[in-house]
């Protein structure tokens, strides 16, 4: 019998114990220079006639909002644009773009900016379409986890960073204020009907910015290639009901394509791309393996690096982002928030399945020539702190404002993401999450 999963070899979990398929759901995308210019012509083959176009204070000022809004316009849609999306957002702005949303009869969604953009126009879309109490749809624990009832109005994304990969994500992230922790929306429906990725957009990005994306995408990529298998995770559904297999059903043969080709295309370019403001090749790189690595974590999930960052930004303290991020606040970026805790991860998670580690490290360009399967974690973890280093990124969580007398909280705010704790190859309890949180303090 073909056994896709024989491969995976993981320590201390019955590998057949699960899901022995997996589903790949994705959505229509167009990448190169220039692509936002065709943003009329894809709302017209959706049927868009009065269009919300969702954005930020900052984006609104560049130049991507009036291409895409002259190519809406020139193919007669009328557009109304809300431009008051946060940075990072809050419950409390996805509820005020949803107000936005339903108030206008619109008839569809585009969204040009960062994550920050994406995800609040999925979640304004989401609540005008199918109204009901904010915390409905949102995730369990922290919400009630209602599935999203049907389809959502057609929305084209149009990323203006490099990282998240939301263009092709099911997935909106947001910031639970009274929680002082990040939760999200997770659903199919989600995923906007089309992402026009015009590396052209990455000229104006800072390099702080592309530092948090680029480690971002690459964790993406990372925690889908070093997940549990699909086939060693317990079935949520019952008997062939698979159009409810979620989509962190954990690593597959898909997603493991994905992963690899994010991950070498990020360690060959991340650090020009950061680096040389005039290397617009590695910066157009970095674009595609974030659109790449959003897929792909899309339909395998992340683990701990992703589970552990929200705590590490809901609690944050006095930290001023980089410039780049706007300055009235104290905030650590989300790419910054989950790379910092990966060197911590991996010498964990590295003895679950080290062959995957070592294969990954080698992706982003690491000698493994004389390493030996006891030395995985550690092969990866050099190579993730060689990588900060070079882009002079903070030292650890310690450069963000935290100390060890932190890690208790950090642990218990951190362990219901039991969403992606469970997709750790490895079983993780409060106290070894307490304990990896300690080991991300410094790491040089
Ligand atoms: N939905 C998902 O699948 C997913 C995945 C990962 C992260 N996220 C979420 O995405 C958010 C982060 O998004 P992000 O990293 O893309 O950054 P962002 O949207 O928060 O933007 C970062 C900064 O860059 C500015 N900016 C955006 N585009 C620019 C450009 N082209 N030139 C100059 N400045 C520009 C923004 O105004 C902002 O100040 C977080 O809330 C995170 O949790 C979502
Ligand atoms: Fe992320």
């Amino acid at each position: 019998m073909y056994n896709c999963c024989r491969y995976y070899g993981l320590q201390g979990l019955d590998e057949h114990a699960g899901d022995a398929a997996f589903s790949v759901e994705l959505n229509h995308f167009t990448f190169g220079p220039g692509c936002l210019r065709e943003a009329g012509s894809h709302a017209r083959a959706l049927g868009m006639r009065r269009v919300a176009l969702f954005t930020d204070k900052t984006v609104r000022d560049l130049p991507y909002v009036t291409t895409v809004k002259q190519s809406l316009n020139a193919a007669g849609c009328d557009v109304e644009i809300y431009w008051d999306c946060e940075v990072e957002p809050t419950d409390r702005s996805f509820k005020a773009a949803a107000k936005f949303a339903l108030g206008g009869a619109f008839d569809g969604i585009v969204s040009v900016g960062g994550g920050s953009v994406i995800d609040t126009a999925k979640a304004a879309n989401l609540y005008a379409s199918y109204p009901d109490d904010f915390l409905a749809y949102v995730n369990a624990p922290l919400g009630q986890g209602k599935v999203v009832p049907g389809a959502l109005k057609p929305h084209i994304a149009c990323p203006t960073t490099c990282g998240t990969g939301s263009e092709v994500t099911g997935i909106a992230i947001f910031d639970l204020i009274e929680q002082q922790c990040k939760t999200g929306i997770l659903s199919r429906y989600l995923l906007p009907s089309r992402a026009l990725v015009d590396p052209e957009v990455t000229h104006t990005l800072a390099p702080a910015v592309i530092a948090a994306n680029g480690f971002d995408a690459l964790s993406h990529a990372l925690e889908s290639y070093t997940a549990r298998a699909h086939s060693a995770k317990a079935k949520t559904y019952d008997g062939f009901d698979g159009a409810k297999r979620p989509m962190n059903q954990g690593a597959n043969l898909w997603s493991d394509m994905g992963a690899r080709e994010a991950l070498r295309l990020i360690g060959q370019h991340f650090v020009a791309a950061v680096n040389d403001r005039d290397d617009q090749d590695s910066r157009a790189a970095i674009m595609y393996a974030a659109l790449i690595a959003g897929m792909t974590f899309s339909n395998a999930g992340c683990h701990l690096p992703h589970g552990m960052s929200y705590a590490v930004s809901g609690l944050v303290r006095d930290f001023k982002p980089p410039q780049g991020y706007p300055q009235d606040a104290p905030m650590v970026p989300h790419g910054m928030s989950v790379m910092l805790n990966a060197p911590s991860v991996y010498r964990f998670t590295g003895d679950a399945v080290p062959e995957r580690h070592l294969e990954a490290a080698r992706f982003l360009g690491a000698d493994t020539t004389t390493a030996g399967l006891a030395d995985a974690g550690e092969v990866v973890a050099k190579k993730l702190i060689e990588m900060m280093r070079a882009v002079n990124f903070p030292n650890g969580l310690e450069g963000v404002g935290y100390s060890t007398v932190d890690a208790a909280t950090l642990a218990d705010r951190a362990f219901p993401q039991q969403r992606v704790i469970k997709n750790a190859p490895k079983e993780v309890s409060k106290a070894s999450l307490q304990a990896l949180f300690e080991s991300a303090m410094r790491y040089w």
